[in-house]
């Protein structure tokens, strides 16, 4: 199915010769003369077109008066490219105020126009995207999925539901890996007044930093080498819901100040652009790290730390709170009965024993994976023991749960380092070890280490400094 686009013009040579191209370049094409028409189209459900290309002064009034009142009706995510005969500048202000997308001035070249209608068509079918999710999940979340029994969850519930009444401006979720920090901000987000609007999620250490000022800021065009159109950021595709931050403690120096004067002020400008961009949406940040020593550490903006700790919500790893391995059992093994048509219905004693005694260093995600698993190949209406495999080193930290207790094991075979739990050395010395070892595997290539680590360069470059490393000498 073609996308559509609505052409707003009223002369009529123009009209059709751009409702020819537009057609021949695979638009499906609803053309009006007036703002009337317009309005008209608009109101119909059905048409719901993706972009708006549309002449500023028409018959009947002036085109940023019908952007002004179809903005109100956020199901319509179309953008507006503004094109005028007699370009004044105070209309190419109010038109980007009121989130054209973009304001042209006849005539205008048409390699120009292609290329801006092409820009607006991706930008409105990314916002459509998260819109769409949003509308899926909102049924989805309550406090309730938050499962757990212990006083940990329950407080989680708890906060979570008070917080679900307030304008939540920002928030900080801290927790080790796995712990459901994300599902704490999902939840958060559809279960407060933004829960129509985007969630977007941003993972600070999976992007460089030169793309990820751009990706969360956007960028006007030619900001640099490559880049062709306009661009918005997450910030402005987040517009009437949250962001979400995830791995703050990853995102460079600058673009901490950057994001500061964001959430302070509500307001940005994208990159190589001149203008404020005022957004109003909710920022909420996480770490696996533990933010206070990130903040020692000089990793995190003091200033920035504060700004996002208005609410702070920290979840406790799971090895602190075993009662919730049950509910969490039984969830996972109700999803994923009825995800994959098993009938797990019995959980044997020794099944429970075993994941009592397993330290859970991936936490919940770990718990849900080995659930999963054990589901997936059973055979009856029993969870198998047998596909437990709980000490196994499957490549991710595993804890010896049964002799002594006291031996660990990273990783395995050629990658593994052991060390021994008995206090003779600290966590420093045992993540130089770590390091060390991974470089030696890697050769001293930096990138190779901090993949096989499972962290981005910067920080492993950073933490090389620390110990006063050297990536050749392996
Ligand atoms: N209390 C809980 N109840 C139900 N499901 C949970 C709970 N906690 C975590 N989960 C599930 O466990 C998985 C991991 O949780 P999540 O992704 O939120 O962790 P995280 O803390 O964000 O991890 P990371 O630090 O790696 O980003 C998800 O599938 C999540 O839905
Ligand atoms: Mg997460």
């Amino acid at each position: 199915m073609s996308d559509t686009l609505l052409l707003v013009e009223d002369e009529e040579l123009l009209r059709n010769e751009l409702q020819r191209h537009l057609a021949r370049q695979g638009w499906d094409v609803l053309a009006a003369v007036t703002l009337a028409d317009a309005e008209r189209i608009l109101g119909n459900e059905g048409a719901s077109p993706l972009v708006v290309l549309c002449d500023m002064t028409l018959p009947d009034g002036n085109a940023l008066d019908l952007l002004e009142r179809t903005r109100a009706r956020s199901h319509l995510r179309a953008e507006w490219i503004v094109l005028t005969g007699y370009g004044s500048v105070a209309d190419s202000v109010r038109a980007l105020k009121l989130g054209a997308f973009e304001f042209l001035e006849k005539p205008c070249p048409t390699e120009r126009l292609e290329l801006v209608i092409a820009g607006a068509a991706r930008s409105a079918r990314a916002q459509r995207r998260v819109a769409e999710t949003a509308a899926r999940n909102h049924e989805r979340f309550g406090a309730d999925a938050f499962v757990g029994k212990s006083p940990a969850a329950e407080g989680v519930r708890e906060a979570l539901t008070r917080l679900a009444g307030v304008r939540v401006e920002a928030l900080l979720v801290g927790g080790e890996t796995g712990v459901g920090k994300g599902l704490v901000a999902r939840i958060l987000h559809y279960v407060g007044p933004r829960a129509q609007g985007p969630l977007v999620e941003v993972n600070c250490a999976a992007l460089p930093s030169e793309l990820l000022e751009s990706e969360l800021f956007g960028h006007e065009a030619g900001a640099f080498t490559g880049a062709k159109g306009r661009h918005r950021g997450y910030l402005e595709q987040a517009q009437g819901g949250t962001v979400f931050l995830d791995e703050i403690g990853e995102l460079q120096s600058s673009l901490q100040a950057k994001l500061l004067k964001a959430v302070e002020d509500r307001r940005f400008r994208r990159v190589g652009g001149e203008r404020e961009i005022e957004v109003d949406v909710q920022f909420f940040a996480a770490s696996n790290s533990e933010v206070e020593m990130l903040v020692a550490e000089g990793r995190l903006r003091e200033d920035l730390f504060h700004r996002l700790a208005l609410f702070r919500i920290d979840v406790p790893p799971l090895r602190e709170r075993l009662e919730d391995i049950e509910p969490l059992v039984q969830r996972f093994v109700a999803e994923f009965n009825a995800r994959s048509g098993k009938s797990v219905r019995v959980i044997p004693d020794i099944v429970w024993e075993r994941l009592r005694a397993y330290s859970w260093p991936g936490n919940v995600r770990e718990l849900r994976n080995v659930i999963e698993r054990s589901v997936l190949l059973s055979e009856g209406t029993v969870l198998p023991e047998r596909w437990l495999q709980l000490q196994a080193g499957t490549g991710t930290a595993a804890t010896d749960a049964g002799g002594s207790g006291q031996r660990a094991v990273v990783g395995n075979g050629r990658n593994e380092v052991v060390f021994v739990l008995d206090g003779s050395e600290s966590l420093d010395d045992l993540e130089e070890r770590i390091l060390r070892r991974a470089l030696e595997l890697s050769g001293g290539n930096v990138s190779a280490a901090a993949r096989s680590l499972g962290i981005t360069r910067q920080t492993l470059r950073y933490r090389i400094e620390k110990y006063g490393l050297d990536p050749g000498e392996g």
